[in-house]
């Protein structure tokens, strides 16, 4: 892995402004604790969180250029809020030198969450949900459930996302759908 990309509070600043960075510092404090409580490693946790929207201010034909040098699913172009993950990824793996699979499909499905997931894109997943800047109905009560089991969060930020797109009147990811299908049927 390449050691001189240093991901800090200045350069994500710089990168993504203030509330952004302030997002993905809260996501990263929030991750390592999570998987501390659930024994995940920690630090990979927080290398996850620190990157997983390296990508969210970039724009559309920056973000559409990426999946074509990086050879990812066209599908996911045209829309910045599916694609920043997988590209993400892939900057990771191919720019930095990044080989940890688990690692690399936390960022990428972060988005949209996705049937199977393991512990570690669950932690991920919860974590950018519950962060400290945070806020919307139901925030506190995930952060509780988040504590106590990290398959009920997910289950509950995933319903959070549906009703929000849903209210919206835009389509969810058929991802996010096997996901709750799948949380929904786990037996806890
Ligand atoms: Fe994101
Ligand atoms: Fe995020």
């Amino acid at each position: 892995m390449r050691t001189d990309f240093t991901v800090n509070r200045d350069a994500l600043e710089a990168r993504l402004g203030k509330k952004r960075a302030e997002h993905v510092m809260g996501a990263a404090k929030t991750a390592a604790e999570l998987a501390r409580r659930y024994g995940v490693d920690a630090d990979k946790a927080e290398r996850a969180a620190l990157l997983h929207d390296w990508f969210r201010g970039a724009s559309l034909s920056e973000l559409d250029a990426l999946i074509d040098v990086y050879g990812l699913d066209h599908s996911l172009k045209g829309d910045a809020n599916l694609s920043h993950g997988p590209v993400a990824a892939a900057f990771m793996e191919r720019e930095l030198g990044v080989t940890d699979a688990e690692l690399l499909d936390a960022v990428r499905y972060h988005t949209t969450g996705r049937a199977g997931m393991s512990e570690l894109e669950k932690i991920l997943y919860a974590a950018d949900a519950a962060e400290p800047s945070r806020d919307y109905d139901g925030v506190s009560e995930l952060r509780e459930t988040a504590e106590k089991d990290l398959n009920a969060a997910c289950r509950a930020a995933l319903e959070n996302t549906l009703r929000r797109l849903s209210e919206k009147g835009r389509t969810p990811d058929p991802a996010s759908l096997r996901a709750l299908e799948w949380f929904n049927g786990l037996n806890n």
